[in-house]
């Protein structure tokens, strides 16, 4: 009986989509997984400091940042490109790639709706495809993680858009799971609860202390429940979890959708 490894990476390449936000949670993960051994490619819109948040990571010189707009599927095929001519494999994929619009459904937009599928949704087609495509080409096997949302099975008020994009996330990750499991690729949705990121903070609560201090006690008049555990968690807490979800000891876990939110949607 051999013991499987949980902890290093040494040797893997992964690629974290969506890692240029600093403090957010794709940058968290690559943080993480650098630790961990692996050699890291971190990829984000254009306007993101990729090139210099790579500087930073445990392990520096043998990371790479890419830029890519995960809504168009020649920027996604290009990035694989740049990722397998600086690293050659990708062993883990995480997309992390993501935008909330908040929007009550009587007010939704056309705008918002379409903006919210078309980097959520489409976004995390594209970039698990192309990674999964160069997986098979390589043979052997991969790990996947797509990163969702407690709003993606939970409803919000005002997450109609981002709350169907991210079932629809879930979903995805499931038909991928099973249709991949013959290559020995296993694919798997993280779905963190209210995170310590600007998305939370500023998006969400709009900087309000007061408005975060209710995300964590919950409101039984917006039918929203707290966080039991009584506090926002970190994008370290994310971080964890995936770099466990794309370790060897999670070989055989797939198809799963894990809520990482403190027990805010636990049922
Ligand atoms: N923070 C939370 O409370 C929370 C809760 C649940 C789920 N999530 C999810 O976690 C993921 C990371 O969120 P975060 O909190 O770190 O937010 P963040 O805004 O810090 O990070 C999101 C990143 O996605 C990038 N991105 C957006 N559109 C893109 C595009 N078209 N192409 C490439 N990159 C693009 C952004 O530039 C940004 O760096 C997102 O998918 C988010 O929906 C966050």
């Amino acid at each position: 009986m051999s013991a499987l490894n949980v902890g290093s990476h040494e040797g893997r390449v992964a690629l974290v989509v969506g890692a240029g936000s600093q403090g957010g949670i794709g940058l968290a993960c690559a943080d993480t997984l650098a630790m961990l051994g692996a050699r890291v490619a971190i990829a984000d819109l254009p306007n993101t400091p990729v090139r210099n948040l790579v500087e930073k990571l445990p392990n520096n010189g043998r990371h790479s940042g890419h830029h890519v707009d995960v809504t168009d599927a020649e920027s996604v095929i290009h990035l694989i490109e740049q990722v397998i001519e600086q690293h050659q494999r990708i062993d883990s994929l995480v997309t992390a790639a993501g935008i909330l619009v908040m929007e009550n459904f009587l007010d939704v937009t056309l705008d918002g709706w379409e903006s919210s599928f078309a980097v959520n949704a489409r976004g995390t087609l594209l970039v698990c495809q192309a990674a999964a495509r160069q997986m098979i080409r390589q043979g052997a096997g991969g790990r996947i993680v797509a990163i969702s949302s407690n709003a993606g099975r939970v409803p919000r008020l005002a997450t109609v858009s981002y709350g169907a994009s991210k079932a629809a996330v879930i979903q995805l990750v499931h038909c991928m799971a099973l249709e991949l499991a013959p290559y020995g690729i296993t694919a798997n949705a993280l779905c963190p609860g209210s995170t310590a990121t600007s998305m939370m903070v500023d998006v969400q609560a709009r900087g309000d202390p007061e408005r975060l201090e209710g995300v964590i006690r919950g409101s039984l008049e917006q039918w929203r429940t707290g966080i039991p555990l009584g506090h926002l968690a970190e994008p370290a807490d994310q971080a964890a979890v995936a770099a466990f979800l794309v370790s060897e000891g999670a070989r055989h876990i797939t198809g799963q959708t894990l809520c990482v939110d403190g027990g805010q949607t636990f049922f």
